[in-house]
């Protein structure tokens, strides 16, 4: 690469442009209404899987009339590529997580891989907006909530819950549960919700109940429909009331709030949920097996309740096994995302033969290191010192010049596959905007004088510079165990780094505890792959939104471009305009990336797997854009044809309570 980039007298980096991408993305796809998807409506009759109607018979199940809602969602026939489905089969999923817990209320995880996404559900939806036309793109699709009306100013929206939906256990669900995630949960400090208090619409939004399936959020200045996207998956989903409050600490005084977080633990089956398919064996390190949902308030439009599948296995392996068995035929699904596979996995799927299609989408898959600015809760001096330095923009610049993408990328996967990233939005984010980009070129010159400049001088010449009290500048960087891509480029990462003086030493966590370190604040920097395509998705990983984000920084001490970046937040999440959004949108990207708030590597595309006997898996689904793919193909609607369905381990049964 040639060295353009030079320091000008003023100190200040002049820097090259972002390098052009080609776009590696094979998806093409028609895109239609909103509604098109799927409504709310009451049809003639309903129809169930008919091992149901037998439990129906026995007296083990109420009848369908009393499980479904007056109104149930009707997914329609006419954007579904292969029909009406049938019903039975399963659906096999290979995953590389393990479940935290089933209370994800209170911020555990499920073990990822679409396991959290088959028992939860949410207020709203945005997985399937990906197909949908841009005109119709006014924030997320209804899901929980139905419909919303917001008063003139836009100070208040007023959201109306499905009526009638009933929890796996047959306890309806209704306010009392949004209430109970609201005020409990996600206000409540003790409990680290996975939506952050005071990171939805401002530090003063309320909630108040108006009816058993009514209430309303009043924020203190106007929102938009954007802002309800944050009530999508992962920040906007209710945990079952009735059962989660017997543990919490407000209700039940002899508790506790450790008590509470693990109150469901992932031995301990079966957990209430909403979602399509309830867990109802675990063998840990081995599998989860989740049965039909014989409450769900879905339904197609020939009147048969949803989902198609009867079973769903989550087997509990690796992520790089997922891809493996789905290429092999002995999974069904896998987002590719990780590199070293790419080239064989694509060689393999691409013969007559194989089971699996394989389809590219744009690079929406960006690896980055955090460091941590929140001074205060530093552990010691040295902690503390690092921090500051961390604060200071040059040496967060100096660290971006240190690093060789291209080495990077291909030390991962060799190909067209990478390209630099160097934070903010990723290019197959429809926010990214080049010219808005900033771009740290490789070059170690301009490294070493930016950390000259700010006195990390190498005083005792051991090869690592240091902090002006005189300890070697060694950054602890938290990574995950379990994901073999982050190591390769983290190790890359620390080999450059060192030969400009500055010393990582990585410390890989388990991922099943991961999130609980990470959202404890308990590290100097941090390290892996984050999307960041929607300012909206998983907001406090990334954004300074409310006072204790984003995770890396949780002390509301914002350094002045921070502030820029929550206004720009702020104006992007209050309106609907789209050339305001984008505006505020290249605002964040410029301040994300002139001062390298995050340390990116670089950025991949990611294949979406699908077995080919799966139908109505919608061709062109992208492996993330409004939400990973698992969300995006809609699996309540997918199924198999009965010759082609693999044979389910708990025939005729159902969850028991
Ligand atoms: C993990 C996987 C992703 C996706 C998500 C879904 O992060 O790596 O590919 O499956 O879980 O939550």
């Amino acid at each position: 690469m040639s060295s353009a980039a030079a320091i000008s007298m003023a100190g200040q980096v002049v820097a090259e442009g972002f390098p052009q991408e080609t776009s590696l993305s094979g998806l093409e796809y028609e895109l239609i209404g909103r509604e098109d998807i799927y409504t709310y409506g009451a049809l003639e009759s309903y129809s169930e899987a008919p091992f149901l109607t037998e439990l129906v018979g026995t007296g083990a199940l109420p009848p369908l009339a009393d499980r479904l809602p007056a109104e149930p969602i009707i997914f329609k026939t006419g954007v579904m590529v292969d029909g009406v489905g049938e019903y039975g089969g399963v659906f096999r999923h290979v995953i590389g997580g393990r479940p935290e817990g089933w209370n994800w209320a209170a911020g555990q995880h499920q073990g990822w891989g679409g396991i959290n996404m088959a028992i939860q559900e949410c207020l709203v939806r945005q997985g399937p907006r990906w197909q949908i036309r841009g005109e119709d793109q006014s924030g997320p699709l209804p899901n929980l909530a139905r419909s919303w009306t917001w008063n003139a100013d836009a100070t208040e929206v007023t959201m109306n819950l499905i009526e009638g939906a009933k929890w796996s256990d047959g306890d309806m669900f209704d306010t009392e549960d949004v209430r109970f995630w609201w005020e409990d949960n996600v206000q409540d400090a003790n409990v680290t919700s996975r939506m952050a208090a005071g990171s939805f619409g401002g530090a003063d939004t309320t909630m108040e109940v108006i009816d058993d399936f009514t209430f309303k959020f009043t924020f203190s200045s106007p929102q938009s429909e954007t802002v309800l996207e944050s009530l999508a998956y992962i920040q906007g989903c209710p945990g079952p009331s009735h059962v989660l409050k017997e543990s919490h600490p407000t209700y039940n005084s002899d508790s506790t709030y450790e008590a509470y977080t693990g109150a469901l633990p992932a031995d301990e089956l079966s957990p209430v949920v909403l979602g399509a398919w309830v867990p109802v064996v675990h063998r840990p390190d081995e599998l989860v097996v989740l049965r039909r949902n014989p409450f769900y308030f879905k339904v197609d439009e020939s009147g048969q309740q949803l989902p198609y599948f009867n079973e769903m296995h989550f087997r509990l392996s690796t992520w790089g096994d997922r891809t493996t068995q789905t290429v092999a035929g002995t999974g069904d699904f896998s987002n590719m995302e990780d590199p070293a596979n790419f080239v064989e996995a694509l060689k393999q799927s691409q013969s007559d033969d194989s089971p699996v299609r394989a389809a590219f989408g744009p690079r929406v898959l960006g690896w980055r290191m955090d460091l941590n600015y929140d001074v205060n809760t530093a552990e010691d001096e040295y902690g503390q010192a690092l921090r500051a330095i961390f604060r200071e923009t040059d040496f967060r610049l100096g660290l971006s010049h240190a690093l060789d993408r291209d080495a990077i990328g291909q030390a991962v996967a060799r190909g067209p596959f990478a390209h630099p990233y160097t934070g903010g939005f990723q290019t197959g984010s429809p926010y990214f905007d080049a010219a808005n980009t900033a771009y740290q070129e490789f070059d170690q010159d301009i490294a070493n004088a930016l950390f000259d400049g700010l006195g990390l001088i190498d005083t005792d010449g051991n090869g690592v510079r240091n902090l002006p009290g005189g300890e070697d500048i060694v950054l602890d960087v938290l990574s995950n165990a379990n994901r073999g891509e982050d190591r390769k480029q983290l190790d890359a990462m620390a080999s450059q780094l060192a030969e400009v003086g500055i010393r990582v030493q990585p410390r890989a966590i388990d991922e099943t505890n991961f999130d609980t370190v990470e959202a404890s604040g308990a590290f100097d920097a941090k390290f892996g792959r984050i999307n960041f395509i929607l300012p909206t998705f998983e907001t406090c990983r990334s954004l300074p939104a409310g006072d204790a984000c984003p995770i890396f920084n949780q002390s509301g001490d914002r350094m002045p471009f921070e502030q820029g970046i929550a206004d720009a937040y702020e104006a992007f999440v209050s309106s609907d305009n789209p050339a305001d959004k984008a505006e505020a949108a290249q605002t964040m990207q410029t301040l994300l990336t002139e001062n390298a708030y995050s340390i990116g590597t670089v950025q991949f595309p990611a294949a979406l797997l699908i077995n080919k006997r799966i139908r109505n898996a919608h061709p062109g689904t992208p492996v993330f854009m409004y939400e990973w793919a698992e969300d995006a193909v809609i699996r309540e609607r997918l199924w198999t044809a009965a010759d082609q369905q693999e044979a389910e381990l708990l025939p005729g049964t159902v969850a028991e309570y």
